[in-house]
This record gives structure tokens, C-alpha cells and sequence, in this order.
């Protein structure tokens, strides 16, 4: 078992730990953080965020995004995994409560 990184949204100042295989956006998902998405596969492009920090591996071979858009730093979530830890800007995520906040 690999350890798990940490994941920062820039503006809003939310943490979650990502590990593989699972993907950033599924990682968000469980720490209840909603990114924007749609395919979640890596073609429509609905989930594209700007990350300032780290790296990433991508589970397709070739995810949606051009040579310059990856070299600004654009990935896409539902297909990234976190190699290291990440700092995205996703100014339109939202955050569920957490679990504990609903009595579940
Ligand atoms: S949700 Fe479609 S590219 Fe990520």
C-alpha cells in the first residue's frame, strides 16, 4: 500500500488525501468534495482545473487535454491520479457535509 497524498483546493482551502487507484476526482468524491464533472472519462472536459502544484499520471493514454494546456498545468480530475501532492484551483467545487455531520 502506497501512502496517500494530499490534494489542496487553492481558493477554498479544503484538503483530501487521494491515493491510487483512485482517481483525484473520486478521491474528492469520498472526502466529500464535489468537482465538476460529466464523462468522468476523460474526454468532455467538464472537470479541467488548473493545478499549481504536483504531478500527475493519467489512467487514459491520451486524456482531453492539449500539449499546452498540460504544460500550464491543466489536468483533469476524473482521469488524473496524484503522484504527489496536488494544489488545484476548482473555484466551482463544492463541499457535502460530512458524513459525521449528517448523524449517518
Ligand atoms: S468528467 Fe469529462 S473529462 Fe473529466
Amino acid at each position: 500500500m502506497t501512502g496517500a497524498v494530499k490534494v489542496t483546493l487553492a481558493r477554498q482551502g479544503w484538503t483530501f488525501d487521494a491515493q491510487a487507484p483512485a482517481t483525484v476526482l473520486q478521491s474528492a468524491e469520498r472526502a466529500g468534495v464535489r468537482l465538476p464533472s460529466s464523462c468522468r472519462n476523460g474526454t468532455c472536459r467538464t472537470c479541467i482545473c488548473l493545478s499549481t502544484s504536483g504531478t500527475v499520471r493519467y489512467l487514459i493514454e491520451w486524456p482531453g487535454l492539449s500539449l499546452d494546456e498540460k504544460r500550464e498545468g491543466y489536468i483533469l480530475p476524473c482521469v488524473a491520479i496524484a503522484e504527489t501532492d496536488l494544489v488545484i484551483e476548482a473555484p466551482a467545487a463544492s463541499r457535502l457535509p460530512a458524513p459525521s455531520d449528517t448523524g449517518a
